[in-house]
């Protein structure tokens, strides 16, 4: 059975979503019928991962706007009601969670779609919602075909950086963080993308998940992926990445990214930035493997990204067991920031962006505005 992070019928716009948090134990299917389920869904983490958030964002509109018709029935509704409607639920969408911006990107190309199909001649309010439903729908196969292509990127990167590895070993050991795969798309995955491609190639030796705390959507989901996928993966805590770069147990690192910025500095899970510092130190090449959706060219750098902070009880428990002490007070932000500096190379769905020199010899990226 193939690993799907949801179920989506394109005729009747019926969606039900996979709960990652009853992942590995059980896999128990969540209906969405509507903005409000979906932005349930994504706000407790059922769901996750930048592409899926945006996803399941914007299917659930699709199937508020297939299954809600208006108030007095489908021939009634103008244009320009079906568009505040969906801008509204749109402003809704945007509150689920702050940092990965697939989601505000969705929400900006569903505002201008929007605005086209109201301007088109003989609109409706049921061409507006069509055009919302279709457009949604396409993220679908296009997010399985963006990830395909980061993956065939990815291995060429890697075929160049670790050329004399390969001619060694004949293959590599990649080691990545959180989960970035199927469950975190619509399937495939980025950087877990790109070590499935390098093992449909047979040049994977080993891959390593680290647990990824405190959510552990490594230990919980990327170590499921890999025994899904009969990966040769290993898990390991977060605290033994340097020691297994130190043995010579990585040859690169591949992580995901929830924002990447027109410097290149990426947010991405929490635990992302000391994976790179340990790789500098170790001169591994270090990738953040994400699609055009997760750039934002119009924050020039890191520090203007918001970071998610999460509930105390996500470090003061484990499994609904108390660990720590009460009292103690904790800081828990989701994700960090990697300084672009230490990326040496951005793999999107549409080839790899390298960082150039600057006058102080750093190296820097320049991210274009795609969408
Ligand atoms: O808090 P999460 O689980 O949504 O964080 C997910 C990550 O940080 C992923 O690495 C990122 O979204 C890329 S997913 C392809």
């Amino acid at each position: 059975m193939v690993l799907s992070s949801l179920e989506f019928d394109a005729d009747s716009c019926k969606l039900s979503v996979l709960d990652q948090l009853e992942l590995p134990h059980s896999r128990i299917m969540v209906p969405v019928v509507n903005s409000q389920d979906a932005w349930n869904v994504i706000r407790k983490m059922q769901v996750r991962g930048a592409p899926l958030i945006a996803i399941v964002a914007m299917l659930g509109l699709a199937a508020e706007l297939t299954n809600c018709p208006p108030d007095n029935g489908a021939d009634s509704e103008s244009a320009a009601a079906a568009q505040e409607l969906v801008l509204q639920r749109l402003d809704f969408l945007r509150t689920s969670r702050p940092t990965a911006v697939n989601l505000f990107n969705a929400c900006d190309a569903m505002t201008a779609l929007v605005a086209e199909a109201v301007g088109a001649e003989g609109a409706t309010g049921a061409s507006v919602r069509s055009a919302v439903i279709n457009a949604a729908t396409a993220m679908v196969a296009d997010d399985i075909a963006a990830n395909k292509r980061q993956g065939r990127f990815g291995v060429q990167a890697i075929r160049q950086d670790c050329a004399e590895k390969l001619a060694a070993a004949g293959a590599v050991s990649v080691l990545t963080h959180c989960n970035t795969g199927s469950l975190a798309c619509a399937g495939f995955g980025t950087a877990l993308g790109v070590i499935r491609a390098l093992h449909e190639e047979g040049l994977l030796k080993a891959c390593y998940a680290t647990e990824t705390r405190p959510y552990n959507q490594g230990a919980r989901l990327t170590a499921f992926e890999m025994v899904e996928d009969n990966l040769p993966g290993t898990l390991i805590t977060d605290s033994m990445a340097s020691f297994l770069m130190a043995q010579g147990g990585v040859d690169a690192v591949a992580t995901g990214a929830d924002r990447v910025v027109a410097n290149g500095d990426t947010a991405n899970k929490i635990g992302t930035y000391q994976l790179a510092i340990a790789a500098k130190h170790h001169r591994l090449p270090f990738y953040i493997v994400a699609p055009v959706t997760t750039l934002d060219a119009a924050l020039a750098d890191g520090s203007q990204i918001k970071i998610e902070q999460r509930a105390a009880e996500e470090l003061t428990s484990v499994a609904g067991i108390k660990i720590a002490a009460d009292g103690i007070r904790v800081w828990n932000p989701a994700f960090d920031v990697t300084p672009a500096e230490l990326i040496t190379g951005i793999v999107t769905d549409v080839g790899v962006i390298r960082p150039t020199l600057d006058a102080q010899g750093k190296k820097v990226f320049d991210i274009p505005a795609f969408l």
